[in-house]
């Protein structure tokens, strides 16, 4: 399978074998993303990391992994320290990273900007999030979590809970799960219900998603209880936030409800929507899945690089 100069814009531009291809090569990375293992397949590949919004996993294990293949990183992490300052548009911001690197990853809080990054750039533009549109990385990372911890990415029970409206994880994640036919319940406040047009693409794969506002009933036979923080950053009017803002939590309390090898997932960061109690415990996965955002970006950047192991 050749991904190399290939964007990654949108999971929906992979097949399923294409993502089963990526997840296995993932595993490969392991060793080397613990720091195990050494190579330098990167050596003298530069990446330009351009994050117009805020971030620490994504930027940091982007970085990482670069790092573990040998390569080198330029970029930035605050915008106002660029020339956008000066009024400086995104296509000449990514014309300028296209001259200076071989890879792109950016961040931007408008929809739609990776793929117009791709568009001024011969080299290859990965998609660290783009609003509340897409987040691929994060989307092949939470699906690689899954399939190590569960063996298997179908024929589990999922719960997706919080804000399923502006949350750009989860969305990803709905479409991909449905690829494979797992059994998805979504849980939010009613104003943050899944958008209609994923509940179509879900069905579209012959899955049916219950949506419901009991979490507790939906919990009880789940494999995988994927929580998502309600982002202020999203919401158009303060009063809305204020309204929805801590109605669900993940505590202790309810984990007396779950099968004993339930995880929860979470993108992170979290504010106060999972107990940090729940982390002494066997189900929280969280941290875990922040460490396979190293093995999965090492075997995209790979992959795209043209540089296998
Ligand atoms: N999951 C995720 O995208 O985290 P960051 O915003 O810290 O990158």
């Amino acid at each position: 399978m050749d991904f190399k100069g290939k964007d990654i814009i949108s999971i929906k531009d992979f097949s399923k074998k294409e993502i089963n291809y990526i997840l296995n090569y993932g595993k490969t990375m392991v060793p080397y993303a613990k720091g195990e293992k050494y190579t330098d397949i990167l050596k003298g590949k530069v990446l330009s990391s351009l994050f117009f919004e805020p971030s620490t996993r994504t930027r940091l294990s982007f970085e990482s992994a670069m790092n573990r293949l040998g390569g080198r990183i330029v970029g930035f992490a605050d915008p106002t320290a660029t020339s956008q300052k000066k009024g400086e548009s995104l296509a000449d911001t990514v014309r300028m990273a296209d001259s200076y690197s071989d890879v792109i990853v950016v961040r931007h809080p408008h929809e739609g900007a990776a793929r117009l990054a791709a568009e001024f750039a011969d080299v290859p533009v990965l998609n660290a999030g783009d609003g509340a549109g897409r987040h691929p990385t994060q989307c092949l990372l939470d699906l690689f979590t899954i399939l190590m911890e569960k063996k298997r990415i179908g024929k589990n029970k999922i719960v997706l809970l919080g804000d399923l409206k502006y949350g750009r994880t989860v969305h990803s994640l709905a479409y991909a799960l449905s690829l494979y036919g797992t059994e998805l319940t979504f849980v939010s406040p009613e104003s943050l219900k899944m958008p209609k047009e994923v509940v179509q693409e879900c069905r579209g794969f012959g899955v049916e998603p219950i949506s419901t506002s009991n979490l507790e009933k939906a919990v009880k036979d789940a494999d995988v209880l994927y929580v998502t923080r309600i982002q202020r950053e999203r919401f158009p009017d303060a009063e809305e936030y204020n309204r929805v803002v801590g109605t669900y939590k993940v505590d202790v309390d309810l984990m007396k409800y779950v099968k004993k090898d339930l995880i929860v997932m979470h993108p992170l960061p979290r504010v106060t929507e999972i107990d940090p109690e729940v982390d002494k415990t066997p189900h929280a996965l969280y941290f875990k899945q922040a460490f396979n955002g190293v093995p999965v970006r090492m075997a995209l950047l790979s992959l795209v690089m043209g540089e296998r192991l």
